[in-house]
């Protein structure tokens, strides 16, 4: 996702600074360039040697360095994102008051980038009227404040003022600054995960579908440009980005009325939940009780969804499904493509080992109406999800 990009890391005096070093980490496994540069009171929390060595770079501290005069101006200019993390209560001071003591208060006031913030401080210093302000100046300056968690304090209480975790970070700048145009101004729509078909109050009819693929899809559209709706039948999946909307629902006739509403306005549908094909018929209102004989439940037919999506379609939108198949695995996904009017279909295998439901990994091929195929190899399933969303980009650029 950062593949090339370069941040500025500036590291403050405070004990979150220990969470850097995962931060570091992280930025780098994206793909990104990172350069550090704290000051003089985070190196009581955090060793420059962990970080020098974690981002392949030297890291700065001091505006002089035996004789060498740092070039603050070029490290403003160098970088695409200057991020503080963790920024402590006494640098947001000096940062919303334009003054200039250390490397990084100049860096700082010469940076040409975006500047983004993630404050760490105790509750009752978040709170103070003083520490309002300067976090209303550094929003009057154009910088980004990432808001702070709830939870342990360092000073034994629980409240808020953590700073908010690396992988949050991540997530922000990446939302933020580094989502590309490919699709701007198409919306998607994505459906994921398993529905749950209730027998009664407590138990339902559902299926081995994780959602990970639909939300690895819902991510890889919105990084191109799109805005998305993701529709998910339950799953512990949660999105990365805040900007995608989710509607949660259960079952297969709540799925179709959510879909049914939001396609009119999608220019690209991917129907990757695993929906329900039967739900029985009349949910016992009560607790079905054990009885000494069999029991029987019937089930009626769902709504086909992607059906009856490919019913409605206009020229223009571009409708897409997926076939899970154990058998004649073309045959069965080509004749899924054509009898619900779908442009693209999806195939999975079941005999494909690591690929499908539950897996971190999913192994796929792409048919499309003209007749053109792609074979996904192994991969994960962001990857998958990435290479579906290149397809449909080719395919609508003619
Ligand atoms: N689908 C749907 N509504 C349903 C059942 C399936 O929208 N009630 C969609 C799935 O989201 C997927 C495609 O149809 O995009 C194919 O789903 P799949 O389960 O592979 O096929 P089915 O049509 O259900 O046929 P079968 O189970 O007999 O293979």
């Amino acid at each position: 996702m950062l593949k090339g990009k370069k941040i500025l890391l500036a590291i403050t005096g405070s004990i979150a600074a220990y969470k850097s070093i995962l931060l570091v980490r992280l930025l780098v496994k994206s793909g990104a360039e990172v350069k550090v540069i704290m000051t003089s009171a985070a190196k009581n929390f955090v060793s420059p040697l962990v970080l020098s060595t974690l981002s392949n770079n030297k890291v700065l501290v001091d505006l002089f360095d035996e004789d060498t005069w740092a070039n603050h101006v070029m490290l403003g200019r160098w970088a695409d994102v200057m991020l503080v993390a963790p920024l402590s209560c006494n640098t947001l001071s000096k940062m919303a008051s334009g003054q200039c003591d250390s490397l990084l208060l100049a860096v700082y006031l010469s940076a040409t980038c975006p500047v983004v913030v993630s404050p760490a401080m105790d509750e009752d210093m978040w709170h103070h009227p003083s520490t309002r302000k300067n976090i209303q100046s550094l929003e009057s300056y154009g910088n980004k404040i990432i808001d702070v968690d709830n939870g342990e304090l360092a000073s034994g209480l629980v409240g808020e003022g953590r700073m908010a975790e690396p992988e949050t970070i991540v997530q922000y700048i990446t939302e933020q600054y580094f989502r590309d145009k490919a699709l701007d101004g198409k919306k998607g729509l994505i459906t994921a995960g398993p529905t749950y078909e209730p027998v009664d109050p407590v138990r339902f009819i559902g299926n081995h579908s994780s959602g990970k693929m639909g939300f690895a899809l819902a991510e890889a559209f919105y990084m191109r440009g799109a805005e998305v709706e993701l529709v998910t039948g339950p799953t512990i999946e949660q999105v990365k980005y805040k900007g995608i909307n989710v509607t949660h629902v259960k079952s297969a006739d709540a799925m179709y009325n959510a879909c049914v509403g939001l396609f009119g306005s999608a220019d690209i549908t991917v129907m990757s939940a695993a929906v329900a094909d039967y739900s029985p018929e009349a949910p016992a209102l009560e607790k079905i009780k054990k009885s000494s004989g069999q029991l029987v439940l019937n089930l009626s037919k769902t709504k086909d969804i992607l059906r009856s999506l490919g019913e409605r379609k206009q020229p223009g939108q571009l409708l897409v499904g997926f076939a899970l198949e154990t058998n004649n695995e073309k045959e069965y996904a080509l004749g899924k493509m054509k009898s619900k009017n779908a442009d693209m279909i999806v195939l999975n295998s079941l005999k494909d080992a690591n690929a499908g439901f539950g897996h971190d990994t999913n192994k796929v091929t792409v048919f499309e109406a003209s007749g053109k195929e792609h074979t996904l190899g192994l991969a994960s399933k962001q990857k998958i999800a990435e290479e579906i969303v290149n397809i449909i980009i080719d395919k609508l650029n003619g």
